[in-house]
């Protein structure tokens, strides 16, 4: 019996899920987008408060949520971004959570995504129209992955140094920090 039996697909999605900044023209299905929700959705958060509302952005209003990040040209290409909304109730742990359900939900449906930051939170929730104490700071960009263009980006960051993960004795510790 191997050490991950029960699912070794779920396991290898864990550790394959890599951000997808580049997407085709294809349209995202309803029911993949209605797939996506619903894992959003069953996320669990701190004490099932639930503090978060999804908007799902798409054709011209994505330059416009684009605007509201440094680093946002994944939104200007995905099909839909699905930006993550904060209600007064929520918490940056929980929809850190939400933001990995959404990735793999999308994943397993076979298409790509990327989290991205909106480092400018008038103009999110300007542009979002959203009520007083709600707030966005990650959307994540969602679409069927354009491999070619991919993996140009992809060689790009690892010339500029970008890859890989840091190795596992440099992250973990025993009993204490050091140990
Ligand atoms: C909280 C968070 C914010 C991020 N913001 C951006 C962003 O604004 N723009 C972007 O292109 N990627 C963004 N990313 C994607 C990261 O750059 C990416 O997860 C990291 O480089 C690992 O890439 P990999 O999945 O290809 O290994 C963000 C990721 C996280 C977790």
């Amino acid at each position: 019996m191997s050490l991950i039996d029960n699912s070794p697909e779920m396991y290898e999605r864990l550790l394959g899920l890599r951000v997808v900044r580049a997407f085709t023209e294809d349209l995202i299905a309803p029911e993949q987008m209605a797939a996506i929700l619903e894992a959003a959705r069953w996320t669990g958060s701190s004490k099932n408060r639930q503090g978060w509302e999804f908007i799902v952005v798409d054709g011209d209003r994505l330059a416009a949520l684009a605007a509201a990040g440094d680093f946002t040209d994944p939104i200007r290409n995905s099909t839909a971004t699905l930006a993550l909304v904060q209600t007064p109730e929520g918490n940056p742990f929980d929809i850190g959570r939400v933001a990995q359900n959404v990735m793999l939900a999308a994943a397993a449906l076979g298409l790509g995504s990327c989290p991205i930051t909106l480092h400018h939170q008038d103009a999110a929730a300007e542009v979002l129209e959203l009520p007083e104490g709600f707030s966005c700071q990650y959307a994540i960009a969602i679409g069927h992955p354009f491999e070619e263009g991919e993996k140009r980006l992809r060689e790009a960051r690892r010339a500029g140094g970008m890859r890989g993960r840091k190795p596992i004795d440099d992250l973990v510790h025993r009993q204490h920090h050091g140990g």
